[in-house]
């Protein structure tokens, strides 16, 4: 827990930095949506300072609309480009959204994205935000805990959320192409943001609630290697906040004197 949604950014860019230099050619799992966009400053922040390259980094994001062409600036190609990719030295060829082009089947385009992931050789680390209804990527409430990369439909509640984003009578996509649970819970490791009030319930149901399909995000308690970073109003409704606190001192702590551990580096 962190005092602020800066200080979250923050220790969120220092985590991959750490990853990125005990592995420069990582793989990283990327996430859109509002959280994000600080860490993304802090990388860029870290780039520009010469502290961090993306030179080898290959990337795949969790999620694109359905319907919404690469170059229209809402889909999430556009937002990285916006936020991220067009200030830092990433390879354009190495970076990958499961985007469908006009006049393909949609279906075909799930299996295809796991082909890539595993030719990448696997995801090294997912970072994550979660939406108020307890989504990870667009997998709702109810999606399968085992779902791989697929076209899912959005709930109500995400294209409410999401319309915030939008001009009034702006098309709104009600579909998207999402990586699956069992997907993210294949990265190596996770790295999982959460700031404002707003997601206080949801993070609280994931971490402390039952492993259920109505909280997708619930699932991350069975993965080997997460990280949640949250500030004090998503916190607020954790029951046993003086604990986490502890452990992720000592964690921190221990990092500090020996450096950061890799089982696979
Ligand atoms: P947000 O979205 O960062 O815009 O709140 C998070 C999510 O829906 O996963």
């Amino acid at each position: 827990m962190l005092d602020s949604a800066g200080k979250v950014a923050e220790r969120g860019a220092e985590l991959v930095a750490r990853v990125l230099r005990v592995r420069p050619n990582a793989v990283l799992g990327l996430a859109t949506g509002k959280t994000p966009i600080k860490l993304y400053r802090q990388l860029i922040g870290k780039y520009r300072a010469g502290e961090l390259s993306f030179g080898r980094v290959s990337t795949f994001n969790l999620d694109e609309y359905l319907g919404i062409e690469p170059d229209d600036p809402r889909s999430y190609r556009a937002y990285m480009e916006r936020e991220f990719f067009g200030h830092v030295d990433i390879d354009r060829a190495n970076t990958h959204i499961p985007a469908c082009p006009p006049g393909e089947n949609p279906k075909q385009v799930g299996p295809r994205y796991e082909e890539r992931i595993r030719h990448a050789g696997g995801i090294d680390l997912q970072i994550l935000g979660i939406g108020q209804n307890g989504h990870i990527g667009f997998n709702e409430p109810s999606s399968s805990l085992n779902s791989r990369t697929r076209v899912k439909t959005l709930a109500g509640k995400t294209v409410e959320d999401n319309s915030e984003l939008l001009s009034p009578g702006e098309f709104q996509p009600r579909l998207a192409i999402t990586m699956g649970i069992a997907t993210i819970m294949q990265a190596r490791r996770v790295l999982l943001l959460a700031t404002g009030a707003k997601k206080a319930a949801a993070v609280a149901q994931m971490v402390e609630g039952p492993v259920t399909a109505m909280c997708p995000a619930s699932i991350l308690q069975m993965h080997e290697y997460v990280t949640v970073l949250v500030d004090e109003a998503a916190a607020a409704a954790l029951k046993n906040r003086a604990y986490y606190d502890l452990t992720f001192r000592e964690n921190e702590a221990l990092d500090e004197r020996f450096g950061a551990y890799y089982a696979d580096s």
